[in-house]
C-alpha cells in the first residue's frame, strides 16, 4: 500500500469526487417555473438564518453550471455528487412536471458527460416542495408516496445519464434539526412529528429505491451522517457503556440498522421511534431492501465521559442519552472548525471499519467529508487554506488506512466543491475547496483544491507530518 514516495495508495478504480446540494448552490429560486421549497420559506422567515441569508442566488450554479463542470474537470475529478431540487421539476410536489426544471438537470448531466464526469444524483437534499409541507411534510406517509412518484419521474427523464442515485441525504438531520429542534426547515419543535418523519423518510427511501430499480437504475444507495461515539476515561463503566449504546442508536442506529437489517435498534429511546401504528406491514423489508452501496457523511465524533449534567464543567454538555452520571464532552486537545465541530480523522477510520463490519462487504462511499474554515483571498489573489489541506490530508490518510485494515471503501466525495449556503449559518461558513466571492460570483480554487487534485492524480495520499494531530484517543 505504501508507495515509493511514502504515500498511501488507494485501490485502482477508486472513485474521486466532490459534492454539492441544490439549495446550497443553485440560486434561481423563483425562475423557470420552480415552486417554493421549505428552505425558501424557512430562510425568508426572519430569525431563522444567520444574517438573513437565503439561497435566492447562492452560487448561481443554475446559470454557471458550465463553469462549475469545467472546474471539476480542471481538478481531474471523475465524479460529481449534486442534488435535484424537487420543486424545480415538480413545483407542488405532485402532478405534472416542470419541463424547464428537467431541462436544467439534463443540460448539467450532458455537460458532465462531455467532460467524462460521472453523476451521483441525490433526490432529496432537504428542499421539500412547500405544498407538501403544508399537507404535513414528512410527518405524513403521503409524502413518501409522492417522493416515489418524483423519483420515477426523474429516473425516466434523466436515468440514462446518471451513474449512481442517492435517495435521501441524512434523514437523521432532517428529522432532528428540521422536526425536533427546529434549526432547519421546516423549523418544527414537535417530537411526535419528528418520530413520524424518521419513519416516513425511510419508507420514502425504500419506495424510491424500488422505482429507481424498476426504471433500470443499477446503483442505488442512501447517504447517512454517521458519528463514532467514543468514551473517555474509565470511571463508572456501566453508565458510560449504556450511554454509548443509547447514543449510537439515536444518532446512527435508527437509520443504519433499519436500512441494513430492517429493524430499529433495541437501545433507541422509544420516543424517537415511530409508534407501532405508523409502521405498516412490510415497511421494514421495504426500508432494508438490498442496496448497491451505502453513502456515509463523516464530520465529527461524539465523546462521552463521566460527569454531572446538573453541574457542567467546561466543554461539557448534557448527554442526549439522558443516562445519569454521563455528559458529552469536547476534548481540548482536538482542533475545532469554525462550525465548532471537532476534527478527528481517527474517527473516520473507526466508523469505516465499524460500518464495513455491519454492512458485510457492501461498497461504501464517503459521500461527504470536509470542514469549514476562515478562508480569505490574500493580496496575491490566492486562498491558502492550510487548515483544510491538513484536514483532507489526515482524513484521506485515515481512509487509506481503513481500506488497508479491511474497510470496503470504494470512493470519496469532498464536501464541498464550492463555498455555499450553509443552511442556518448562511454564507458565513465556508466549506468549499473552491472559494466563491458572493459579490461577483468569481470562483478561486483554494490550496486545498490543488492538494486534492494532486491526490486524485496520484490515486495516493501523502503521509501527513507526524506532528499533525489526527487522533483523539490512543
Ligand atoms: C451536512 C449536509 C451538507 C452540508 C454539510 C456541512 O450535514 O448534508 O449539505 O451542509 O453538512
Amino acid at each position: 500500500m505504501t508507495g515509493s514516495n511514502g504515500a498511501l495508495d488507494f485501490p485502482e478504480g477508486f472513485i474521486w469526487g466532490a459534492a454539492t446540494a441544490a439549495y446550497q448552490i443553485e440560486g434561481a429560486a423563483t425562475l423557470d417555473g420552480k415552486g417554493p421549497s421549505v428552505w425558501d420559506t424557512f430562510s425568508h422567515t426572519p430569525g431563522n438564518v444567520r444574517g438573513g441569508d437565503t439561497g435566492d442566488v447562492a452560487c448561481d450554479s443554475y446559470h454557471r453550471y458550465r463553469e462549475d463542470v469545467t472546474l471539476l474537470a480542471s481538478l481531474g475529478l471523475h465524479d460529481y455528487r449534486f442534488s435535484i431540487c424537487w420543486p424545480r421539476v415538480q413545483p407542488g410536489g405532485r402532478g405534472p412536471v416542470n419541463q424547464k426544471g428537467l431541462d436544467y438537470y439534463r443540460a448539467l448531466l450532458d455537460e458532465l458527460g462531455e467532460h467524462g464526469i460521472a453523476a451521483m444524483v441525490t433526490l432529496y437534499h432537504w428542499d421539500l416542495p412547500q405544498e407538501l409541507q403544508d399537507a404535513g411534510g414528512w410527518a405524513v406517509r403521503d409524502t413518501a408516496e409522492r417522493f416515489a412518484e418524483y423519483a420515477a419521474l426523474c429516473a425516466e427523464a434523466l436515468g440514462d445519464r446518471v451513474a449512481r442515485w442517492i435517495t435521501v441525504n441524512e434523514p437523521q438531520v432532517v428529522s432532528n434539526n428540521g422536526y425536533r429542534h427546529g434549526q432547519h426547515a421546516p423549523g418544527l419543535r414537535d417530537p411526535a412529528a419528528a418520530a413520524a418523519a424518521t419513519h416516513h423518510l425511510l419508507v420514502g427511501h425504500g419506495l424510491a429505491a424500488q422505482v429507481l430499480r424498476a426504471a433500470g437504475a443499477e446503483q442505488v444507495g442512501i447517504a447517512l451522517d454517521l458519528h463514532p461515539v467514543r468514551v473517555l476515561g474509565d470511571s463508572r463503566p456501566e453508565e458510560l457503556q449504556a450511554a454509548r449504546l443509547i447514543t449510537e442508536a439515536m444518532v446512527n442506529g435508527i437509520y443504519l440498522e433499519s436500512v441494513l437489517h430492517g429493524r430499529y435498534p433495541a437501545h433507541a429511546p422509544a420516543g424517537l421511534l415511530p409508534p407501532p401504528e405508523l409502521v405498516a406491514d412490510g415497511d421494514m423489508e421495504l426500508i432494508s431492501q438490498r442496496l448497491d452501496f451505502l453513502g456515509m457523511n463523516y464530520y465529527s465524533p461524539i465523546f462521552l465521559r463521566a460527569g454531572d449534567p446538573g453541574d457542567l464543567r467546561r466543554n461539557e454538555e448534557p448527554a442526549r442519552s439522558g443516562v445519569a452520571g454521563v455528559v458529552e464532552y469536547r476534548p481540548d486537545w482536538l482542533e475545532r472548525t469554525t462550525m465548532n465541530w471537532l476534527v478527528d480523522a481517527d474517527g473516520l477510520h473507526e466508523i469505516l471499519l465499524e460500518v464495513s463490519e455491519q454492512a458485510d462487504g457492501l461498497p461504501l462511499y464517503i459521500t461527504e467529508n470536509g470542514r469549514a474554515a476562515e478562508d480569505y483571498v490574500n493580496p496575491q489573489g490566492e486562498v491558502d487554506d492550510i487548515e483544510r489541506v491538513r484536514y483532507l490530508n489526515t482524513h484521506l490518510e485515515a481512509a487509506a488506512r481503513a481500506i488497508k485494515d479491511g474497510a470496503s471503501l470504494a470512493g470519496y466525495f469532498v464536501w464541498s466543491l464550492l463555498d455555499n449556503f450553509e443552511w442556518a449559518w448562511g454564507y458565513q461558513k465556508r466549506f468549499g475547496i473552491v472559494f466563491v466571492d458572493f459579490g461577483n460570483q468569481r470562483r478561486i480554487p483554494k490550496a486545498s483544491a490543488h492538494f486534492y487534485a494532486d491526490v486524485v492524480r496520484a490515486n495516493a495520499v501523502p503521509l501527513p507530518p507526524a506532528d499533525w494531530t489526527r487522533s483523539a484517543v490512543g
